[in-house]
C-alpha cells in the first residue's frame, strides 16, 4: 500500500541578474543538511523585464517557492511590490529577504543584522563605541549606517568621495549621522571606536589607499564589508598598525540567518565548518 503521509518539502529562491555567483545557495544548502530538513534552496536567474512576474507568482501561490533572498539588482522593487515591507526594508528602500506569511508578501532587509551580528559575534564590546567612522556612501553603507544607528552609537560619521552621497545617508538616518568629504578622514578618525570600509576599494585585489589608522581610540575595530580577499588591504593596514580587526564574510553568513529561520522554520548557525565551506569556494 503507498504511503499516504506526505512529505511538504518548503522551496525558496536566491533570485538576482546575473545570480551565478551567489554563495546563497552554498550557505542554505549546508544549513538544510545540517538540520535534516526537506526542502530546497536555488538560484533562480530572473531579469528586470521579469521581475514583476516573478514576484506576482509568489504573490498568488503559482509559483512554488515560500520566499527567498533577492540581489542586485532587485531589491529596490522587491521592497515596492512587496505587500508588507517591514520598517526596516522601507527607510532603506532596498529588500533582501521575502517571504510568504497569511497570503501576503512580507519583506525585511537583513545586511544591518548581519553587519552587527558578525562584529558581535567576533568582537564582542565593539559597541560601547561612542562614534564610528563609515567610509563609502553607497547601497552597502545605508544598511550599515541604519544598523549602526538602531544600535545606539551616538557619534556616525560618513566619509566618502561625493559629499552629496554622504549627505543624502545623513538626510535619511538622522542627527546623530553627519558627512564629511574624504579629506576630513584623519580628523573625524580621530578618538573614532570603530572604522567600517563599505566600498570597493581593495576588493580581488584592487588597490587601496593608505590609511592612518593610528588616530582612532585605544582598543578601536577595523571591519571591512569587503570578504574577497578575506585579509584585504585595509584590514592587513589596520593589523600593522595594531589594531583588532574583524573581515567582512561574517556579514554574509549571519545576513542569511532571518530568511532561512522564516522559510524552514528552524533559526540556522553560523559556524566554521559554513566558513570553512564558503572559503574553500572563493
Ligand atoms: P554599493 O552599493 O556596493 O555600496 P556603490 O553604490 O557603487 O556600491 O558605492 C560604492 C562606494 O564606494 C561609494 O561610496 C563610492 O564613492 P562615490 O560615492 O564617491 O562614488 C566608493 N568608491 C568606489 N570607488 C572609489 C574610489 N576609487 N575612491 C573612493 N571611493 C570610491
Amino acid at each position: 500500500m503507498a504511503d499516504s503521509r506526505e512529505t511538504f518539502v518548503v522551496n525558496a529562491f536566491v533570485t538576482g541578474w546575473p545570480v551565478k555567483h551567489s554563495r546563497s545557495p552554498l550557505i542554505h544548502g549546508h544549513w538544510l543538511k545540517q538540520l535534516g530538513i526537506a526542502g530546497s534552496y536555488r538560484a533562480e536567474p530572473v531579469a528586470e523585464d521579469a521581475f514583476a512576474a516573478f514576484i506576482q507568482s509568489l504573490k498568488d501561490g503559482s509559483s512554488s517557492y515560500r520566499g527567498g533572498n533577492v540581489t542586485i539588482p532587485h531589491k529596490e522593487r522587491a521592497c515596492a511590490l512587496a505587500d508588507r515591507p517591514d520598517e526596516l526594508a522601507e527607510e532603506l528602500g532596498a529588500a533582501n529577504t521575502l517571504w510568504m506569511e497569511e497570503g501576503r508578501l512580507h519583506a525585511t532587509n537583513t545586511d544591518g543584522h548581519g553587519f552587527t551580528a558578525n562584529l558581535d559575534h567576533q568582537h564582542a564590546g565593539w559597541d560601547k563605541a561612542d562614534r564610528a567612522v563609515v567610509f563609502g556612501a553607497g547601497g552597502a553603507s545605508r544598511a550599515v549606517v541604519q544598523s549602526l544607528r538602531d544600535r545606539g552609537l551616538s557619534e556616525i560619521y560618513v566619509v566618502n568621495r561625493t559629499v552629496s552621497r554622504a549627505q543624502e545617508l545623513a538626510d535619511r538616518f538622522g542627527a546623530k549621522v553627519t558627512a564629511h568629504p574624504t579629506e576630513a578622514l584623519a580628523e573625524v578618525m580621530t578618538g573614532a571606536g570603530l572604522f567600517v570600509n563599505t566600498t570597493s576599494l581593495g576588493m580581488d585585489g584592487s588597490e587601496a589607499p593608505r590609511i592612518d589608522f593610528t588616530r582612532l581610540a585605544t582598543g578601536a575595530v577595523v571591519t571591512d564589508i569587503v570578504y574577497v580577499p578575506l585579509k584585504t588591504p585595509l584590514l592587513l593596514q589596520a593589523e600593522q598598525q595594531g589594531f583588532a580587526t574583524v573581515d567582512g564574510l561574517g556579514m554574509l553568513l549571519h545576513q542569511a540567518t532571518p530568511g532561512f529561520e522564516k522559510w524552514f522554520g528552524r533559526r540556522p548557525t553560523v559556524d566554521d565548518a559554513l566558513r570553512n565551506l564558503v572559503i574553500a569556494d572563493m
